[in-house]
């Protein structure tokens, strides 16, 4: 089995995974509060600044701003993505503590620093859990307001997105993320589109090459967004990639920043949407991240409106993939504001109990897709590693069952044969890309074993019994609970062959952890 070469962090903990190759000492302008520490009245009013390198060039910053106040210390934190309001304090310059809070959905999150004045420099610790060691930051006095949120924009008056008459069956293709996380680059990309063009993939249907986070550099004067030094140069990716008869996605957030702590588009979504056209952009996946310091999940739907209307007043055709997490359930309200999809989870892990709590956890929202409009259960972890060939069947099964997105989140350059014939399994392809369109659901469970049935065009059902125990399992059911009747004709879509309906059930003994998928004909 293949290991995965770094564990990818998930989008609230993305802290420590970028290489940071230095910690840059700004000379910030002095503002009062350091002139008044330099005449010894030393207290730790400001704003803080600790930043870090990374290595394509972009800088990480996170801001202490602080206040003073006797006994108390108030203020705020931003670290990347995250706005925090300091909650409570102890002590003072020669050594203090401050616990920050912020309200994300539902949840509340909580950071905590102990800290102290070291002559102009402000050393800090904090730890993720009580258990980790320390990490340790050094902050510098930053000009009062740098690092502040954005001021709030109002999110526009609702109306109807018209559909852009894409995705007229689940996008197929790859994405970044699940493999190579921080480490994507302009290379990597080419790589992946000339397998994907010469390894069957692409006859196969695959065909969109998604960039996900951290493609991304700062604004130019203008405000145009540019690609940092991992990208040298988008547009002509793009003609690489579409000169190999495949497409190109991009990634970005409606908030000031991304998962990853990159540039978000907020405040500029109609520049980036042209500017994503003149580079040549066919997809795009916008990631609500950063926006939730600045918007209640209740404004989602404005706020991803707005990136539905920008992209369609660009005349180049692009998929609009929403990203936050399937919160206010949003396939209620996906195909309204312009998406061609909507991820209905968090983040998928290559692991057996992530893949399956995802896909199985799917079947109240069959009703919700339909041609050009998909329930997004996340990318496939297919030939990551983590899982055994046995599972990535299941998970590939459940996928086209779900009628759901089949972006592969492997490195495709250097895939095992194995995983090669799993992605690209024509008999189970054509299931997930059926154009009725219509998501299967669950008919039949008992214990750990599960048949789920989807329907298809024309009058064919998918039929796929799962066993998600570890030990092997025989199921029996009459095959009319399976829609077969005695002059059905039946096809095992892994075994790749027909098989006669005789007698009154089906009966099969099913591996753990494995699938077996029928295609049922009239
Ligand atoms: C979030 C998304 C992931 C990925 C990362 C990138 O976690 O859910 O799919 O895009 O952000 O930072």
């Amino acid at each position: 089995m293949q290991r995965p070469e770094t564990k990818r962090p998930s989008y609230g903990g993305y802290r420590t995974a970028i290489i940071t190759v230095a910690v840059t000492v700004i000379l910030a302008n002095f503002n009062s509060s350091f002139v008044a520490a330099q005449q010894g009245n030393a207290d730790l009013t400001g704003n803080w600044r600790v930043q870090t390198q990374n290595s394509d060039g972009t800088f990480r910053r996170q801001y202490f701003n602080l206040k003073q106040e006797g006994p108390r210390i108030t203020g705020s934190i931003r670290l990347t993505q995250f706005y925090y309001l300091i909650k409570e304090s102890t002590g003072g310059p020669d050594g203090f503590t401050l616990i920050a809070t912020m309200k994300d959905g539902k949840n509340e999150r909580r950071v905590q620093y102990e800290g102290k004045l070291v002559g102009d420099e402000l050393h800090l610790q904090t730890r993720r859990r009580p258990e980790d060691k320390p990490t340790e930051l050094v902050a510098h006095r930053a000009p009062a307001g740098e690092g502040a949120m954005p001021a709030r924009i109002e999110p526009p008056a609702r109306h109807q997105v018209p559909y852009n008459g894409l995705a007229k069956t689940p996008p197929m293709g790859w994405n970044s993320w699940n493999k190579f996380a921080g480490r994507v680059d302009d290379a990597t990309v080419r790589g992946i589109a000339d397998a994907m063009a010469s390894n069957g993939m692409k006859e196969a249907g695959y065909l969109y090459v998604n960039i996900d986070d951290t493609w991304e550099g700062e604004r130019d004067a203008r405000g145009n967004i540019q690609t940092n030094k991992k990208f040298p140069d988008m547009k002509a990716l793009a003609d690489y990639v579409h000169r190999k008869g495949l497409k190109l996605g991009i990634y970005s957030s409606p908030g000031p920043n991304t998962c990853a702590g990159y540039e978000g588009s907020y405040g500029h979504e109609e520049q980036d949407a042209r500017t994503y056209a003149a580079w040549g952009i066919d997809y795009l996946k916008y990631d609500w991240c950063g926006a939730r310091n600045i918007y209640t999940d209740e404004e989602m739907p404005a706020v991803y409106q707005k990136m539905g209307d920008a992209l369609q007043k660009v005349k180049r055709p692009i998929v609009y993939s929403l990203c936050q997490y399937g919160r206010l359930d949003v396939w209620k309200w996906g195909a309204e504001v312009g998406g061609n999809l909507w991820r209905t989870t968090g983040d998928i892990r290559d692991a057996w109990d992530s893949m399956t709590r995802i896909g199985f956890g799917q079947n109240e929202l069959a009703q919700w897709a339909k041609p050009g409009h998909w329930n997004d259960p996340d990318m496939l972890e297919i030939g990551n590693g983590g899982m055994s060939e046995t599972e990535y069947k299941t998970h590939m099964s459940l996928w086209a069952i779900l009628a759901a997105p089949l972006l592969a989140g492997n490195d495709l350059r250097s895939m095992t044969p194995a995983t090669l014939a799993i992605l690209t399994n024509r008999d189970v392809i054509a299931v997930n890309q059926d154009k009725a369109g219509k998501q299967g659901s669950q008919v039949w469970k008992s214990g750990d074993q599960e048949i789920w049935i989807r329907s298809l065009d024309g009058g064919d059902k998918a039929v796929a019994v799962f066993n998600r125990a570890a030990e092997p399992a025989r199921v029996s059911r009459p095959w009319a609970d399976l829609g077969i009747n005695p002059k059905s004709r039946v096809r095992d879509l892994w075994e790749h062959k027909a098989f006669a309906v005789d007698g009154t059930e089906y009966s099969v003994t099913i591996p753990g952890h494995g699938v077996v998928m029928l295609r049922v004909s009239r």
